[in-house]
Formats: structure tokens, sequence, C-alpha cells
């Protein structure tokens, strides 16, 4: 990450520029600024160069263009940026369609996650114009211009828009996302009352997008040790679980400067999470719960 008088920076993997304008909040800028990135001595290989253009065919009555992020590891090249320009008249309304229709019709070569195409699998999350969301519940119609799709900010890339999500399962997986108990397994099932299973609503719809965790700063610069929104999202759900019996364990493996406390309530993760779930509260109700243990 380079920064520049702390007003503003930009992300090396695309070349993106970000503006600072309040203490802790960040506005995307620019997809692209060839001078600024020049200016701020960004690796060389990590230029998005401009790419390809598809045009459509002659007589498409509805061309909209989009504008995708592009790189191969095998190539040797640096990222670029491709134009397909989609007839949107034979295209679904949504851009996980024009993603498919590009790679049916246009170029096979183009690489992505999808899965469910309802929002519920959350394999399709990248950034569209500026914000993260998922490709299959965003409307086209919602974008005006030029579509930019780029891969998930600030993770690695290990295709196209296809980011790694090895080191988010992995802190996903140090939360021991499971009921602990103690007490002799039921012979049926773990009862709950109505009003202990509706402290889960608002956690349990989480589909692991990775969409918040990929768009807090915080997480951007201390994603090696900071657990981000998600994670931490999904760590309450099971502190909060009344059947769960490692409360005091759980919270024990989140008492750490880094692991929960690197949120700043800058709440990014809030405003784009496609599911409509406030990563930001359940941190604070965290920290309460922390609070709470040591008084
Ligand atoms: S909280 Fe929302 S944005 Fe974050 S991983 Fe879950 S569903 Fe995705
Ligand atoms: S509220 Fe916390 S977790 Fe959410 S974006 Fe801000 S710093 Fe990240
Ligand atoms: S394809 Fe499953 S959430 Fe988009």
């Amino acid at each position: 990450m380079t920064l520049k008088g702390g007003l503003w920076l930009v992300y090396p993997v695309d070349g993106t520029v970000w503006s600072r304008y309040t203490l802790n909040r960040w506005r995307f800028c620019s997809y692209q600024l060839e001078f600024l990135m020049v200016e701020l001595t960004l690796p060389r290989n990590s230029q998005v160069k401009p790419g390809k253009t598809w045009a459509a065919p002659s007589g498409s009555a509805q061309v909209r263009a989009f504008k995708v992020y592009r790189w191969n590891p095998d190539d040797g090249q640096n990222p670029k940026l491709d134009t397909y320009e989609v007839d949107l008249a034979s295209c679904g309304p949504m851009v996980l369609d024009a993603l498919i229709k590009i790679k049916n019709e246009i170029d096979p070569s183009l690489t992505f996650r999808r899965s469910c195409r309802e929002g519920v699998c959350g394999s399709c999350a990248m950034n569209v114009n500026g914000s993260n969301t998922l490709a299959c519940t965003k409307a086209i119609d919602e974008i005006k211009g030029p579509v930019a799709i780029y891969p998930l900010p600030h993770m690695e890339v290990v295709k196209d828009l296809v980011p790694d999500m090895t080191h988010f399962y992995a802190q996903y997986a140090s939360i021991e996302p499971w009921l602990h108990t103690t007490t002799p397994t039921p012979e049926k099932e773990w009862r709950q009352v109505p009003e202990d299973r509706q402290k889960l609503d608002g956690l349990y719809e989480c589909i692991l997008c990775a969409c918040c965790s990929t768009a807090c700063p915080s997480y951007w610069w201390s994603q090696d040790r900071y657990l981000g929104p998600a994670v931490l999202l999904q760590a309450y759900r099971w502190l909060i679980d009344s059947r769960d019996e490692a409360t005091g364990e759980r919270l024990d493996n989140l008492e750490d400067p880094f692991r929960l406390y690197r949120c700043h309530t800058i709440m990014n993760c809030a405003s784009v999470c496609p599911k409509g779930l406030n990563p930001a509260q359940a941190i604070g109700e965290i920290k309460q719960m922390m609070v709470k243990r040591s008084v």
C-alpha cells in the first residue's frame, strides 16, 4: 500500500485510487490514475494496463460496456482491463448475467466464481463500480455508464475476478464455528427457547462472501492479525448462542490487541453487506462482553 500525505492512497493490486475524507473514512476515487501510479512508484508489474476491446456485434440494440479486470498468473503480463460490449437486449438483468454471457458468447477465458445465482452461496462477490457486492444480485440498471468490475479489494488474486480466500477461511476456522458443549449430548437435539433463537437473527444469515472484510480499511492494513468484520460477526454468532458452553474460551481467543480491537467503527462493513447485516454492531457487542467479564 502506498500513501501520500495521508490524504489519498493507491491500492497496488489494481491501481484504484482512494481519498481520505474524514479521519477514518476513505472514498473510492478512480479505477485508474496512471500519472499518480507513476508518481507513487508502484511496482511496474502491479499497474493495470488497457486491455482488449471486444466490440458488440453489428445490429446490437442496447449496448453497454463492461470493463473487466483480467490477470493471468501464467502469462507473466501485467493485469489489464478488457472492455466487453454487451447487448443488454439479449442479456439477463444482473451483472452476473452479463459475465456469464461474456464467458459463453465472447471470451471463454474470463474467470470468475458463481454458483447459486440468488445471493445465497456468496461465491460471486466482487467489486462493481467501486463497491463490493454480489454480482448475481446487482442489477445492471442500477449502474449508469460503463460497468467496472474488479476482484474483491486487497486479496491475492488467483485469476481474473477470483480472489484467494485461503487466509479468510483459515481465520474463520480459528474461531471454531461449531457448537462447543461439556454437558452430555441430548438424545434428540440441543433445544433453545424462541427468545434465545431470535438472538441469532442478523447473524446466521451471513453467507461468508467477504464483501465486508474486504471493504474494511482496518482489515486492509492488518489482515494478517485482525480477524475482520465477517469472521468477528461469526464469532459473535457462537458467543451469543444459548446452547454453546465455551463463551469464556471464545472470549479468551479474541482478547488480543489485533484480532478484535482493530475495528475503529468505520462502518464500511455494514454499508456494503449484501445481506443487510451489521458486523460493526456484532463487534461492538463482543467488546461489551469483554468489558462485562472484566468488572
Ligand atoms: S456479514 Fe455480510 S458482507 Fe460480511 S461476509 Fe457476511 S454476508 Fe458477506
Ligand atoms: S466498523 Fe470495524 S469492521 Fe466494520 S469496516 Fe469499520 S473497522 Fe472494519
Ligand atoms: S452466485 Fe451465489 S451469491 Fe451470487
